[in-house]
Parts: C-alpha cells; structure tokens; sequence
C-alpha cells in the first residue's frame, strides 16, 4: 500500500473567496498579461531549431509568445545525450520537492500563462497548479524509497489540455524513478511546458536527465519510434495513443512499456431520488468548467424520466448564470476552446444538430477568440454519439427506472471507460452500477472532475487508457525495470 498514508499534504493552494488571496493572485499576475513568452528546445546541446511559430491566446486572438520547435537534429541531439540520473532515490525525490516549492512560488507566471496561452479561468488555474505540485510531492515520497533500476530513456507526451499538471505528473514520476526523460508537450502550450522545464533544472534535475522538445506530432512521431526509447507516458486522444503504440513496434525492446491515458464518453446517471439542486450543480460542474474540455467531462447525462422535466429546466436556468468570457477576468467561469480547429470543428457538430432539431439550450458567448457556446443536445442514448466532443456539450437522455442495466450495458458498449457520475440516494443502485460498470472512476453524488492526487488516482479502462492510475500507489513502478518492491505501512 502507499507509504506514508496519512502523513502526506496536498498543496494548500489559494483560496478564492479570500481577498487577500486574490489580491495577491492579482499583482503577481499583472506584470505578466502583456509580456510576450519564449519557448524553444532545452537540450543537452546545441539547438537546430525548426521555423518559429507564433503561440496565441485562444480568448482574444493577441501573441502571447513565440515557439521555435525542435527539428529532427534536435530529437537526434537529446536521444544521444540523454542520460539516466544516477543520483539515489532520496535525494531525486528532494529535488522534486525542491521543484514543487518553486512550482508554487511562481504562481503569478503560471495562472498567467494558463490564462493566456491555454485559456484556462482562474479556478481551472488554481486547481491544475495544485495538481502539478501534489504530483510532485507526491511522486517523491513514493519515489523515495524505490529501490528498482530506471528504465532508461522514457519519452513524455502530453495534451494542451492540462499543459502544466498532465505535463509535470509524467515527468516527475519518470523522472524519481531515475529515467532520463524526453519532454513533448503539446504544440498549443509549448510556453507553460517551458516554464516548468526551467524550474526543474532550477531545483537541480540535470540538464541530461531532462530535456524539452517542444513541437506537434512529428516531435512525437521521432520520439517513440526511436529503438534508444524504453518506454513512453502518453496522455491524449485515443487515436494517437493506437497510432504511438503502433511506432513502437519498431522499438528493440519488446518490454518497453506504453502508459497511455486517453478519451472518454463519460455519462452521468440522475435517478428520482437524487436531490436535484446538487445534481444541476454536479452536472454544471461536470459539462462546463474547463469549457468542457477535461477528457473526465460529463458527455452524456441520463435523467430519469419522472423528474427530467424538472430537472432540465432548473439545469437552463443555472445555465443562464454562466459567465462565459475572456479567463483573465476573475468572474468568467467558461473560457474560449483551444484554437480555430476546435472551435470549428465543435461549431459543425452543434449546427448538424441544431438543423435536426436536437439542440435544448445554446447560451451566447462573447465574439472573439475561440468561443463555443455551452449548449445542450437531445440524443436517445450513449449510443447516439459517434465520438468524443471535446468542449462545452452537453447531451441529455431518459431512462425508465426498470431501465438503469440497459444504461449500464449501453455506456460498457461504447469501448471507453474513464468517468461516471450516479445521483441517487438508493444505495443498492450504488452496488449495482459499481459491480457492472467499466470504467475507471466513479462519482457519486458529486461532480466527475477533479480527481484528487494520493485520493482518487485518476485513469480509464478500454480505449479509455492502459492503466495503472496517475496518482495512485502503482504508478510508478511502470516507470522502472523491475516491479518496486512491497515496503511496509
Ligand atoms: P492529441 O492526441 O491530439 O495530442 C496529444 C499529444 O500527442 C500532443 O502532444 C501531440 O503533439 C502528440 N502527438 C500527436 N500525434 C502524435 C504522433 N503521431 N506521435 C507522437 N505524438 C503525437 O490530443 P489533444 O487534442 O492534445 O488532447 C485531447 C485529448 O486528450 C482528448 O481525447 C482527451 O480526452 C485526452 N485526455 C485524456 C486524459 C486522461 O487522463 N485520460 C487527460 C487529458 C486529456
Ligand atoms: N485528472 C483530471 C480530472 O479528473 C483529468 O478531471
């Protein structure tokens, strides 16, 4: 079991309904909403660099920063110099502790860049930095003891999504582990990724041990079909998870892993008896914060039929108090989609289903950047939706009472299982679903976001992700050559 359960802290991170909190939140914040950010290849060597590339925030269309990716010569650079760190456990383990401290002295630069590059509000801003720390710290003290060899080279890949707590959790477990890591953030939030590279070779991980190629998927692409790779951490669509596990097949080493965390189709269940404020207050939780885009998001909500009239219409009314808008405000609760594609993309899906009469709700959002409006769509069931849309969409279906293993084999059928929320106040209901359901968390009677590192590790079943749990007692030991041995509570 975990050591040191019990004894260990979360980040105590900053309360928002404090005004000296906030306040300080504002001035550390200030001086960065008009500085323009760098982000570049941090490799043991010379740079080669690929043609520079404008980064851009999604809420108002204005240059946050500058990105020169890495080229080929620079992949072939880091694979050669990488090297695994050979300092003991307990000491790796005090550098990312050292790194978290940092992590949580720069906050006013990273709720600005999480702001500005990945359009995140700042409570998503708050949470994701709370999350990066605590998988440092957390990391550490499971990392401490490990006795178990590195594997080697380990190649990071992770989504825009969650740029600094995904991008950092891999790292840092890779990393504890004693592996030299190769760094691929996403191509949309090169600038935070940067940031958080240089506060770990400023806590004292070596520049050998780490190093950031920052760039799209042909960053990718030469960093998992390389035979010197003995293993890759990836988190993203399910898609491109198939696609790296195919580039691998060329890899020497018939036992380098894949940790791969993918999408999901998620679906929550509002039984009769569930107290419906909490539930509305769940299910926006759930569908619109991070503009949905959490590949945990609420996608699919079941409403019994007796109560779905009321439900709905106290869910609208809720809707209308969103406050959609520009993240830097401190009153905006939905921020804009990630980029043109996205937006695009989500916008042609929201009309084919409007032009068949489907859409429920569609609130109005602000007319620039890359808004999508929250909005709710009618399907008859899980099985209506082809794939994963990666925003602010809610789809609303009924179900009969007599009818909830129906659900239940209808959500298992989709392939995915990564969340699901169940409102209800039988508890035989929580039984059931527990027993049938294939999916990697469960939430009931709360909202289906935010797992809590060291509390809820975090992680899907099926196309879903391979497992073992971010954040939980087993992860790390996938990160090195042996399983880690068993260590007494
Ligand atoms: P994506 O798959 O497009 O990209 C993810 C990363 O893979 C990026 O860094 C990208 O550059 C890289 N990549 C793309 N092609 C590659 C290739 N051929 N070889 C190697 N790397 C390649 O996903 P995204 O759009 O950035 O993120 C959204 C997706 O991530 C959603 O599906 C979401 O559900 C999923 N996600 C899952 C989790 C989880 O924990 N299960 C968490 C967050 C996001
Ligand atoms: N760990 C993130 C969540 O639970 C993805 O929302």
């Amino acid at each position: 079991g975990p050591r040191l359960f019990g004894a260990r802290q979360n980040s105590k991170g900053w309360d928002l309904t404090d005004t000296a909190h906030l306040a300080a939140i504002e001035a550390a914040r200030a001086p960065h909403l008009t500085a323009i950010f760098d982000a570049r290849p941090r490799i043991a060597g010379p740079v080669a660099g690929g043609q520079r590339l404008d980064v851009v925030n999604p809420a108002t269309g204005e240059h946050v920063g500058n990105l020169i990716p890495a080229a080929q010569p620079d992949a072939e650079m880091a694979l050669a110099g990488a090297r695994v760190w050979d300092a003991a456990a307990p000491e790796r383990a005090e550098v990312l502790r050292r790194a978290a401290d940092l992590y949580e002295a720069e906050f006013g630069a990273i709720f600005a860049l999480l702001a500005r590059e990945a359009g995140k509000s700042l409570p998503d801003a708050v949470a994701e930095l709370r999350e990066a720390v605590d998988f440092l710290r957390y990391y550490a003290d499971q990392g401490q003891a490990l006795t178990a060899a590195p594997r080697g080279v380990f190649t990071c890949i992770s989504p825009w999504n969650f740029p600094l707590a995904i991008f950092t959790g891999q790292i840092a477990a890779a990393l504890v582990a004693g592996n030299a890591v190769l760094a691929k953030p996403a191509e949309q939030t090169p600038l935070i990724a940067t940031l958080a590279v240089d506060l770990l070779h400023k806590a004292g991980v070596p520049q050998t041990a780490l190093q950031l190629l920052p760039g799209d998927g042909r960053v990718g692409a030469m960093l998992t079909s390389d035979p010197r790779v003995n293993g890759v951490a990836f988190t993203g669509s399910t898609e491109t998870a198939l696609i790296i596990r195919r580039a691998m097949a060329a890899n020497l080493d018939p036992a380098a892993p894949l940790i791969a965390e993918t999408g999901g189709l998620n679906a929550m269940v509002v039984d009769s008896t569930a107290l419906p404020e909490q539930a509305v207050r769940d299910i926006l939780a759930s569908s619109f914060q991070s503009a949905g885009q959490r590949c945990s998001a609420l996608r699919c909500l079941y409403v019994q039929e007796d109560v779905a009239e009321n439900l709905l219409e106290m869910l609208f009314g809720a809707m209308d108090e969103l406050r959609p808008g520009n993240p830097w405000h401190l009153a905006t609760d939905v921020g804009p989609v990630i980029d043109a594609e996205a937006r695009d993309a989500i916008a042609a899906y929201v009309d084919t289903a409007r032009a068949g009469g489907r859409v429920l709700k569609e609130m109005t959002v602000p007319n620039a950047g890359t808004f999508i409006a929250p909005a709710v769509i009618r399907v008859s069931g899980i099985e209506q939706m082809e794939r994963e849309i990666f925003g602010p969409i809610l789809h609303v279906a009924t179900f009969r009472a007599a009818d909830l293993d129906k659900v239940i084999g209808a959500v298992n059928a989709t392939g995915y299982g990564l969340t699901f929320g169940l409102h209800t106040r039988i508890d035989d209901r929580v039984q059931r679903v527990v027993d049938r359901l294939h999916v990697g968390n469960i939430y009931v009677n709360r909202n289906q976001i935010g797992a809590v590192v060291g509390s809820q590790p975090f992680g899907g079943e099926g196309l879903s992700g391979t497992g073992p749990k971010a954040g939980g007692p087993d992860y790390l030991a996938r990160f090195t050559a042996q399983p880690a041995p068993e260590v007494d509570p």
